[in-house]
């Protein structure tokens, strides 16, 4: 029988071929009640550039606008890009904590309107692959920050790689983002598939970004959601669409994110209307089998820690 940590490895090595797991039957192991009202929401794409990073930021803000405590992980491991983003020089990064020079309280550093923000570290070919043991030890680190935090958002890079696989299959809700690019689509679905073959249950919800209607946002929604029933059995939920707007890229060279320098913006109100949904969709199923617990849980199970 194959080790988890082999299985893995399998995954990426098989691209958009999927390998099961059987951490679902671990499952038993991970509800609690310590952190349990902490949601863990891995953020992520097939196709890199897809405005991961852009959303991630500006929801932690809506959701902060709306009274809630957020954490955001920069957890794109080698490339991150939050703190450039925001306009924040973090003097410790992640980087700090894996080499155990810094705890992961002590690297938090303080965004707008109250959002804490853990940076990734950037240029460090040391973080691009870290190890197994290294990916728990850094999630475990997270289970300090659950109490003070009602949302924790990772932001991962693209595609199928260790890292990205790790906080997907750990986190129980995921935001997949695609572009209404063909190479976009079929790269988010590749992601799906492999994240279906490990926990069909898992809440996962489509945020079509750059879109140039609804219509068209409607029919990409609609071929994701149609091959999924037909081919992996599930149906995933629509999180919401984002037009495309020259206001993004303005941000980005302002260093300041679109939700304060451009508040009244379509593409504000369109990020506010998406942070409510997903509060008002929390009462439900998600908060049940949410929780930083779980989430520490499922992948130390999955290590057999
Ligand atoms: N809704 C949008 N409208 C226009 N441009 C966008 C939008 N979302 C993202 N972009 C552009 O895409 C670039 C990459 O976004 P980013 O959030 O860094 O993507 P990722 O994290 O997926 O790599 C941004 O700098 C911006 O120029
Ligand atoms: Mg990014």
């Amino acid at each position: 029988m194959k080790d988890q940590a082999q299985k893995l490895r399998d995954i990426v090595k098989n691209g958009s071929k999927t390998v099961k797991w059987d951490i679902t039957k671990n499952s038993s192991l991970a509800i609690t009640e310590e952190g349990d009202k902490t949601r863990v929401i891995t953020v992520t794409s097939g196709k890199g550039g897809v405005g991961k990073t852009n959303f991630t930021i500006n929801l932690g803000l809506a959701l902060a606008k709306l009274g809630y405590k957020v954490t955001i992980l920069d957890a794109d491991l080698g490339l991150a890009n939050i703190d450039v983003i925001i306009g924040l020089i973090p003097q410790y990064t992640l980087a700090n904590v894996i080499r155990k020079e810094k705890t992961l309280q002590e690297i938090i550093v303080e965004g707008p309107r109250g959002v804490k923000i853990i940076s990734g570290g950037s240029g460090l070919k040391e973080m691009v692959n870290l190890s197994e043991s290294q990916l728990i030890d850094l999630v475990d680190s997270l289970k300090a920050i659950g109490k003070s935090s009602d949302f924790i958002l990772i932001d991962t890079g693209a595609g199928i790689n260790n890292a990205v696989l790790t906080f997907v299959y750990a986190a129980t809700e995921v935001i997949l983002i695609t572009t209404p690019e063909p190479t976009s689509i079929t790269d988010a679905y590749a992601v799906l598939k492999n994240i279906v073959a490990e926990d069909k249950d898992k809440v996962i919800r489509l945020l079509i970004n750059r879109v140039e209607s609804n219509e068209e946002g409607i029919s990409i929604y609609n071929k994701i959601n149609n091959a999924s029933q037909r081919f992996l059995d599930i149906s995933i939920q629509k999180l919401g669409y984002l037009y495309d707007d020259s206001i993004v890229s303005k941000s980005v060279k302002a260093q300041q994110p679109f939700l304060i320098s451009y508040p009244n913006s379509l593409i504000s109100q369109g990020i506010e209307l998406i942070a409510s949904r997903l509060i008002n969709e929390s009462n439900s199923d998600v908060m049940n089998v949410s929780g930083l617990k779980r989430f520490i849980n499922k992948l130390m199970s999955k290590y057999k820690i």
